[in-house]
Order: structure tokens, then sequence, then C-alpha cells
């Protein structure tokens, strides 16, 4: 009864418009950034979902598909990895827990982990050309605590988000909008309590060089859509046009990841400030920040955004893919080869060397930082 009143709204909204959707499953969560650290402990913690070839370094012509023997994502095409910050809540006292990550509604059972999406062009199922094999990017810089005034209703200060939902009905007004637009969704952290947990969104850009598979800030070869943001339309990120520099649109990818911060409503500090902090010590939210990593056997990413035309999104309709239990995605796992505790319990620290910086200035690097620097061999077993 539920699922069919949902699908006949979400139907109705201009916002499901995806190509394909997805859930997957947490592959592991440490602190890895083959992107931007590769060969190094990285400085933050981050959730890492997709296939099982994610490592401290992921050289650019490795073979991603070849070279894992499963992945935590829905299409079992997709071996790429997507990789975001951890929240955690900051009790009075000033320990730290992991928030729990929910699958979103209608991703089926997986544990924890993300909802991805691959969105074509405006107007509907405009053609797009899929990412080539060794591309890479990143969304969003983990230093920022402010939006500068630049930003402001820009498309790119909007692509990166966090919706609160306002109590566990998510038919109800709090599900209307896109993700990034509507009265529900703010750029920072929500500064009052969410019902429903907080879903955080990571819109990247969509448009492409035509030359660079990667660039030294991970960023450039890439441009968000021309114009200004329409917080009336959905997804205004596919609408625009690419910028002469930038002239291929590629697919829009998504990540939502559901912060269940529901068990910690009623522990808020006494003046009221909002409770979380992403793990590289952001209370804000302006650093919000996702990494992707391309890993699609052959050609199958550009034969379902040729193919793949629901409005839903909806897997099982992707005759081009071939779709994954949620067993076999829960099975993929990996142990975390850095040895030290990220969730589970109360941590006297963010890991790494992460003091919470409130900004509006620029994060700065802790100097002298002397937390774990080097793998060890996975013994542990992976995180739920
Ligand atoms: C990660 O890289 C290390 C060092 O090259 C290698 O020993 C290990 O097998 C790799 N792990 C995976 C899952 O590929
Ligand atoms: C995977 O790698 C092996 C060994 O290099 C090669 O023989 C095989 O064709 C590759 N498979 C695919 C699907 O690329
Ligand atoms: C803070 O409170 C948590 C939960 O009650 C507890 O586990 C932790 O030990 C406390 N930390 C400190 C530093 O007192
Ligand atoms: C809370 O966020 C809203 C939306 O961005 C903003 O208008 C309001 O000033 C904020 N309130 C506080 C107390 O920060
Ligand atoms: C951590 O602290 C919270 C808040 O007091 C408490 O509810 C929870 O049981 C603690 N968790 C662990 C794993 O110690």
């Amino acid at each position: 009864m539920i699922v069919l009143s949902f699908l006949a709204v979400g139907l109705a909204l201009p916002f499901v418009r995806a190509t394909i959707r997805f859930g997957c499953a947490q592959l592991v969560t440490e602190r890895f950034d083959p992107l931007v650290t590769p060969g190094q402990v990285s400085p933050h913690v981050h959730q890492i979902i997709g296939g099982n070839a994610f490592n401290l370094t992921m050289k650019q012509d490795a073979d991603l598909p070849n070279i894992s023997t499963c992945t935590t994502c829905r299409f079992k095409e997709d071996k790429s990895n997507y990789w975001t910050a951890v929240l955690y809540f900051k009790h009075p006292n000033g320990s730290f827990l992991r928030v729990p990550q929910i699958p979103n509604h209608y991703v089926g059972g997986t544990r924890g982990g993300m909802t991805v999406y691959y969105i074509p062009g405006y107007p509907p199922y405009q053609k797009v050309t899929a990412f080539p094999k060794g591309f890479r990017m990143i969304s969003g810089n983990p230093m920022l605590r402010n939006k500068p005034e630049s930003y402001v209703d820009s498309v790119e200060s909007w692509a990166l988000s966090f919706r609160c939902w306002e109590d566990d009905e998510w038919l109800g007004a709090s599900n209307r909008y896109a993700p990034g637009v509507g009265q529900y969704d703010t750029v920072h952290l929500p500064n009052k309590t969410c019902g429903g947990g907080i879903r955080q969104n990571v819109f990247f850009p969509t448009c492409w060089d035509g030359k660079n598979l990667d660039t030294p800030d991970h960023h450039s070869h890439m441009a968000y859509v021309e114009g200004k943001a329409d917080p009336s339309i959905g997804l205004f990120f596919q609408r625009g046009d690419c910028p002469a520099s930038h002239p291929i649109k590629m697919p829009t990818i998504l990540f939502e990841t559901w912060w269940d911060t529901r068990p910690f409503n009623d522990m808020w500090p006494e003046d009221g400030s909002q409770p979380f902090v992403l793990s590289m010590g952001d209370p804000t939210g302006y650093g919000l920040h996702g990494d992707y990593v391309f890993g699609w056997e052959g050609d199958s990413l550009q034969r379902a955004m040729d193919h793949c035309l629901d409005d839903f999104g909806t897997p099982e309709l992707c005759k081009e893919l071939t779709v994954l239990s949620d067993e076999e995605i829960n099975q993929c796992a990996q142990p975390p080869q850095v040895n030290e505790q990220v969730d589970g319990e109360n941590l006297t620290a963010l890991p790494g060397c992460n003091p919470v910086q409130y900004g509006p200035g620029s994060a700065t690097m802790v100097k002298g930082c002397t937390a774990i620097s080097t793998i060890s061999l996975p013994t542990a077993t992976p995180a739920p």
C-alpha cells in the first residue's frame, strides 16, 4: 500500500527522472583516499562503496572491472568506487560516535552505504556520453567552512546539500523536492533536529573538457552546467548547457547518504547548537565532498544510459545490466587496513588529526600529526 502510494506520487514528480538509481552497501570505512593521498593513509575517515579493487593506491590504468571480484553496488558491471566523509555525533561531554547509515527507501536491504544515481541530460533522456576508462573526479572541498558570496544560488553551491527529513513519513512534504532544492534542504548541516534523519546529497559536475581523465585538483576537467540554480525546478544540474570549455555532457552522478540521526535527537546540547560533525572536523557541512573512480565494464554504462529509460531508475527494468541480490551485495566487503577504531564506540577524538574547526575561514591541517600513517595486514573483521 505504502509502496504503491509512493510510486504514484513519485512518478508525477519532476525529480525522479533517473536513468539508473541503485543502492550500494558499505565496502569498508577507513582513512583511505586513493585520489587525494595515494599510497598514504588519508587525513580523515571515508566510507567507501563499490568494487573490491579499492585500495590505498589505485593506478589510473588499472583494469578495475577485471581485478575486482565483487561489488557492493546493485549492478554486477559496476566496479567503480564512490566515497564520502562519515558523520559523527559529538556528545556534550566531548566524545564522538559514528552516526549510522541506512539505505534510502526502495533501494533494497543493503548494509548502510549510499544510493547512486546516473542522470541523463534534460530534456528527458538527452544523450549523454559515459565516462571513459581511467576517469575520476571529486565534488566539493573538505577544507571549506563557509560558502563564498559568489556561490550563493550558483549551481555549484546547491550541488552539495542536506535534506532535513521532518519525520519518519518519507512520503510526506519533505520528499516533494529534488535533492538540493526546496525548503527542506540547506547547504549547511541542518541547525535543527530532523525527525526522520538527514539525507546528504552530493551532485557531481556534468560537463567534461573532453581531454583529461583527471587533473591535479581532480575537479577542473569538469564543470557544472551554466546558469543560475532555480530552486523551483528539479534537477537543474542537468538542464543547463555545458560551457564551451567543457562541452561534453556526461551522466550527472548523485550520491545520497542517509544519516540516521534519530537516536541522537534527544541528546542535543543545551545551547541548541547542532551536534553533528563530518569526519574532517567539519561541524558546518560546507566541507561536504564526494569522490568518484569510474570502473564500469566495457561499454555497459553507455548502453544503460542509452537504453534504460525508466523514470524511477528501477534496476530490474534495465535489461542492459545484471542485477545482484542484496545477499550478493552484502557479502562483498573489505577488512579495514588502518589499525584504528573509527566506529562502534564513543571515541575521544575524530580519527586522524581533525579538531572541530568552525570557520568561517578554511580549515587548516594540524602540524606534526602523530595519528597512524601506515597500514597493517588486514586482520579485523569488516565494520557492519
Ligand atoms: C592492496 O594493495 C596491496 C599492496 O599493493 C596488495 O597487497 C593488496 O592485495 C591489495 N588489496 C586488494 C584488495 O586489492
Ligand atoms: C582480464 O585480465 C586478463 C589477464 O590480463 C585478460 O586475459 C582478460 O582478457 C581480462 N578480462 C577482461 C574482461 O578484460
Ligand atoms: C561521554 O559519554 C559517553 C556516553 O555516555 C561515554 O561512553 C563516554 O565515555 C563519555 N566520554 C567522556 C570523555 O566522558
Ligand atoms: C538555520 O538555517 C537557516 C537556513 O539556512 C537559516 O536561515 C537560519 O538563520 C539558521 N539559524 C541559525 C540559528 O543558525
Ligand atoms: C555512546 O554514547 C551514547 C550516548 O550516551 C550511548 O547511548 C551509547 O550506548 C554509547 N555507545 C557505545 C558503543 O559505547
